[in-house]
């Protein structure tokens, strides 16, 4: 029997990149998004038989498990991926929407993990990625909401890293940099925007580096070559410092 891996925001991007490599890895899949249609078509697609659950995570986080086990399976490797940025001038944006964006990079993040991760523990073996964000290794002015939910995903999965070792189970925080997906669109930007910052890279490069990091046992990557030095040169920076540049590269037009 094959392993199981559930990716979350599998429909496009970078989950579903995760979702075909994992698939001709060997990984029966579990895709999950709100799409079914686009999902359904990925899923024809894959190497192996593949699932797809349609679900709301922002909504119904918590029915995923039950409808996994619905279809007989149990998670072996548990891919946190689906999310959303915002950007705009705080006191302007819409707080529907950025507590939607809470929801689904942070509640639905810890409601997922704790549902799957105790069946890891108990068969010795198991992972869990969690798509996080350099957005997430410095506050971002103008994407307030995001890069702080992006740096409570770093937490949350550098912690649970530590607190699994010597459990069979490994944890993985992947921090792409820029990458030319949906996620700009939906957040509001030009679909063709890129943050003002080198190192742009694939989605299926970021999935190739994470799952290879995975196998590796790593706690941490930022996939690229380019991405992982510019961030290493500017950590030393203070922040204060970070602060002022950042707020000046990502300022609105008005
Ligand atoms: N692109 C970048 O530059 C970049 C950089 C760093 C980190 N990231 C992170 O990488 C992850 C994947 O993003 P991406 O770049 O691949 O963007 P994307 O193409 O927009 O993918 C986002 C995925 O999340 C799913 N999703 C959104 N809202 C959902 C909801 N309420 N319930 C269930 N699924 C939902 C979307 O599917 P449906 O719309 O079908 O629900 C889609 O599959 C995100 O966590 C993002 O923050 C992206």
């Amino acid at each position: 029997m094959s392993d199981v891996a559930l990716v979350t925001g599998a429909s496009s991007g970078i989950g579903a990149e995760f979702a075909k490599q994992l698939s001709a890895g060997g990984y029966e899949v579990i895709l999950v998004a709100r799409r079914a249609e686009l999902m359904e078509q990925m899923a024809a697609q894959l190497s192996r038989p593949a699932h797809v659950i349609a679900c709301d995570l922002v909504h119904d986080a918590p029915s995923l498990a039950s409808r996994v086990a619905d279809l007989g399976l149990q998670v072996d490797l548990l891919v946190n991926n689906a999310g959303f940025g915002t950007h705009g001038r705080f006191a302007a944006v819409d707080a529907a929407r950025e507590a939607e964006e809470v929801r689904l990079n942070c509640e639905a993040l810890v409601t997922l993990t704790h549902a799957f991760l105790p069946g890891m523990i108990e068969r010795g073996r198991g992972g869990v990625i969690t798509v996080a964000s350099t957005a997430g290794m410095q506050p971002i002015p103008y994407e307030a909401t995001y890069s702080a939910s992006k740096a409570f995903a770093r937490t949350f999965s550098d912690a649970l890293s530590a607190e699994l070792r010597g459990t069979g189970v490994r944890v993985l925080c992947v921090n792409p940099g820029p990458v030319p997906t949906d996620w700009q669109r939906v957040a509001g930007y030009d679909p063709d925007y890129l943050p003002p910052v080198p190192g742009k890279i694939t989605a299926a490069r970021v999935a190739k580096e994470s799952l290879r990091a995975f196998q590796r046992g790593r706690r941490t990557i930022i996939p690229g070559f380019v991405m992982r030095w510019y961030m290493r040169i500017n950590s030393p920076a203070p922040l204060p410092l970070k602060l002022r540049v950042v707020e000046r590269m990502y300022r609105p037009a008005r």
